[in-house]
């Protein structure tokens, strides 16, 4: 295949979306792990090459521990890092997660300078902001995987509750990827409909707090590790997008330069995604109401960023 897709961290969701990616057959897929789990990113990688000839995917399939395999990469998916324990919030793993997210970032600029840059690493927003500063990328080249997995979360819930398919959904969730994410239910619509004029506050209420513990509700029926299902599936949302250029709308974690009020700080907004990569930020009316939980979600994501020094 002419295009790469390289993921850095051959754990749970950077296994999920390799798979898939080769699976869709959108590009050759370099899985790379540290060298004390060069076993395991082979293995994973060999497995995934023999289950092509089942899938009738021509992806070329690799798992390596040398950064010099990811060369000439279209896209780099950074999964590596810690994942969330149960009693762990997202914001405890950013001491660790931002050395890791550090140098992998410099790694991945020495064998791919062009290329773009998906971060999934948590606590997310903040990892986003540091792989924009090490690598030296234009904003257009980092896109940050969480919205596309919170509004997928609100979209199950309210096919679920509506008992109709997910694909009449849409869900908007704008803000960072923690507690303080913004679910938006009145951009939240089935077959167009707003779901504030198909259900009773109560429950459009119970849907956006759901949605926002989404993640922590998975940590809490695994009681090790996190959800990455959908995780693997988000990413390879947007993978696709850009390789195939299809100029999807999707909620994702850019760098914003006054967009919604936020000056120089990662945050979910909807994006346009396309070959090359972040294509537009599109600007939507806020009530006052949620331009103030948008402002408190963004306060969050300044404090990580002000703690790790990467303003
Ligand atoms: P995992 O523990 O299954 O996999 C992480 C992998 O990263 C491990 O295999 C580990 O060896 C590897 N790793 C650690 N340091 C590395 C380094 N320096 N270079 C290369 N690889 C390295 O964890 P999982 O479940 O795959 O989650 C990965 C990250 O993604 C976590 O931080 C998690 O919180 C985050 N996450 C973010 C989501 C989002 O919406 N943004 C959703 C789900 C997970
Ligand atoms: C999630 O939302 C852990 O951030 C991850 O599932």
């Amino acid at each position: 295949m002419n295009r790469k897709v390289s993921v850095i961290g051959a754990g749970n969701v950077g296994a999920t979306a390799a798979r898939s990616i080769a699976d869709k057959e959108l590009a050759d897929v370099v899985i790379l792990d540290i060298p004390q789990m060069q076993g395991v990113a082979q293995g994973k990688g060999l497995d995934m090459l023999e289950a092509c000839p089942v899938e009738g995917s021509d992806a070329r399939v690799l798992g390596t521990s040398d950064y010099a395999d990811t060369a000439g990469s279209d896209i780099v998916v950074i999964t590596a890092g810690l994942a969330r324990k149960p009693g762990m919030s997202r914001d405890d793993l950013l001491t660790k997660n931002c050395a890791i997210v550090s140098s992998v970032t410099a790694q991945v600029m020495e064998h791919s300078p062009d290329c773009i840059i998906m971060p999934v690493t948590n606590p997310l927003d903040a990892m986003a902001q540091v792989v924009y500063r090490k690598s030296g990328l234009p904003r257009e080249r980092v896109i940050g995987m969480a919205g596309v997995l919170d509004s997928a979360r609100m979209r199950a819930f309210i096919a679920q509750e509506l008992d109709v398919s997910v694909e009449n959904t849409h869900a908007f969730v704008l803000g960072g990827h923690g507690d303080t994410m913004v679910p938006l239910p009145r951009y939240s619509t089935v077959a167009g409909v707003p779901i504030t004029e198909l259900l009773d506050k109560e429950t459009v209420d119970a849907i956006v707090h759901r949605t926002a513990h989404g993640g922590a509700e998975i940590v809490k029926l695994l009681g090790t590790g996190s959800a990455y299902y959908a995780p693997g599936s988000a990413v390879v949302e947007m993978v696709e997008s850009v390789l195939k250029d299809k100029k999807k709308i999707l909620p994702c974690s850019v760098f914003l330069n006054g967009e919604y009020g936020v000056h120089g700080l990662f945050v979910g907004v909807p994006c346009k995604l396309g070959a090359n990569g972040l294509e537009q930020i599109i600007q939507i009316d806020l009530t006052a109401e949620e331009n103030a939980a948008l402002k408190k979600s963004a306060a969050a994501v300044q404090e990580l960023v002000q703690v790790i020094d990467m303003d």
